[in-house]
């Protein structure tokens, strides 16, 4: 006989109970199933941003079949989303998936939306770090943040403008919802950037390297070699330790690699990682997934949204997994912690209506 677990996980949007972990079974009022029947049960993923990074989401997104999508923009790049979205919904025929997708710049086109990423905001250009895009882009996120509070005050937002930790203050500051409603990808990205270079040294499957990372996004990212595997052969067994810094540096620089090859900054791999964590949300997997979210007595943090590891379902962030770490694992993410925190000293400094 199976033995009974109990296992708390966080309670989904509105409704008094969760999925149970084990039988993953929804509840009879998840949102997902109490949609208009029109919608045929879909799920509805927004994506806030037509550009590089939103448009790859909505990309991944039909592939995986993951629900109806809206693409949304300015009003001036209205027929960009429009044309976006017409152009991809005629791969579904091709690549076989069926999905209403739309292109607006009409904020109530998100309404009832399950899961919302927001891609809206400027990238970096060459020679720039994340960081110098602060003041534009916490404007675009403000005014972005403050329509999706009044027009879906139910969805999970998942934050992928720059600078990752600053837009995840500034959208939760914003939009008043809980703390499990709001997370921010960067760790799905750069630990597929790092599983990519490990794969690519031991010469194996991308598909057999499992690894972790905690802290801020590339350069501010704490690797944990101690926690990384081939697989389950800890990768200290397959590679030097030089080899492995080598990946580590390659992964925390991978954003600025393909900034400078390609005069702006990537979005395959970011939105990749971004729908990777909309599936989890949408089909409420419970899986543990690395991404900026909010902790407080987790890791010391003391009230901010930083990388770690988190389980995530149809509540959003269920839980965070806290990890043992050594003192040099523990020193990196203290400093990242306080990098974090100076960004956010930073938004509040200069909006002080975010404070
Ligand atoms: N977190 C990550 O892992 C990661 C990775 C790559 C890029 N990014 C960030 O994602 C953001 C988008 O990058 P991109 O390459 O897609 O840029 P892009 O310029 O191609 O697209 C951004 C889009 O946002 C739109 N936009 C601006 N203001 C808006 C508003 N108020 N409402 C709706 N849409 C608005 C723009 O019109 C544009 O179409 C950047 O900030 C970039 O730094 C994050």
């Amino acid at each position: 006989m199976v033995p009974k677990v109990n296992l708390k996980f966080g309670c989904a949007r509105g409704q008094t109970s969760v999925s149970d972990p084990f039988t993953m079974r929804c509840s009879p009022i998840h949102p997902l199933t109490s949609r208009d029947p029109n919608t045929m049960r879909r799920a509805k993923i927004s994506i806030i941003g037509a550009g590089n990074v939103g448009a790859s989401c909505a990309m991944w997104a039909a592939a995986k079949e993951l629900g109806d999508i809206v693409l949304v923009d300015i009003p001036d790049k209205v027929g960009v989303a429009q044309g976006k979205a017409i152009d991809l919904a005629c791969c579904g025929p091709t690549e076989r998936f069926d999905a209403s997708i739309i292109g607006t710049s009409d904020y109530a086109d998100v309404a009832k939306s399950d899961v919302i990423i927001v891609t809206a905001g400027i990238p970096r250009k060459p020679g720039m770090s994340r960081d110098d895009l602060i003041a534009t882009n916490v404007k675009i996120v403000r005014s972005v943040s403050e329509q999706i509070a009044a027009n879906a005050p139910d969805a999970v937002v998942i934050l992928v403008s720059n600078p990752l930790d600053a837009m995840v203050y500034t959208a939760w500051k914003t939009t008043g919802f809980p703390t499990n409603r709001i997370v921010g990808q960067a760790g799905c990205l750069d630990v597929a950037r790092f599983r990519t270079f490990i794969a690519g040294k031991i010469g194996c499957s991308v598909e057999d390297v499992s690894a972790l990372l905690l802290g801020g996004h590339g350069d501010d990212m704490v690797p944990l070699a101690s926690y990384t595997s081939v697989h389950g052969i800890p990768v200290s067994q397959l590679l030097s330790a030089d080899e492995i810094t080598a990946c580590v540096e390659r992964a925390k620089m991978g954003g600025g690699e393909v900034v400078k090859l390609m005069g702006t900054s990537a979005y395959y791999a970011p939105a990749s990682g971004s729908i990777l964590m909309a599936e989890a949300i949408i089909k409420d997997k419970k899986r543990i997934l690395p991404c900026a979210a909010y902790c407080d007595s987790e890791y010391g943090v003391g009230g901010y949204f930083v990388g770690v590891p988190a389980v995530l379902g149809s509540s959003g962030v269920e839980k965070v997994i806290e990890i043992d770490l050594n003192a040099e694992e523990k020193a990196l993410m203290d400093e990242s912690v306080s990098h974090v925190k100076d960004l956010v000293g930073t938004v509040r400094e200069t909006f002080p209506d975010l404070a």
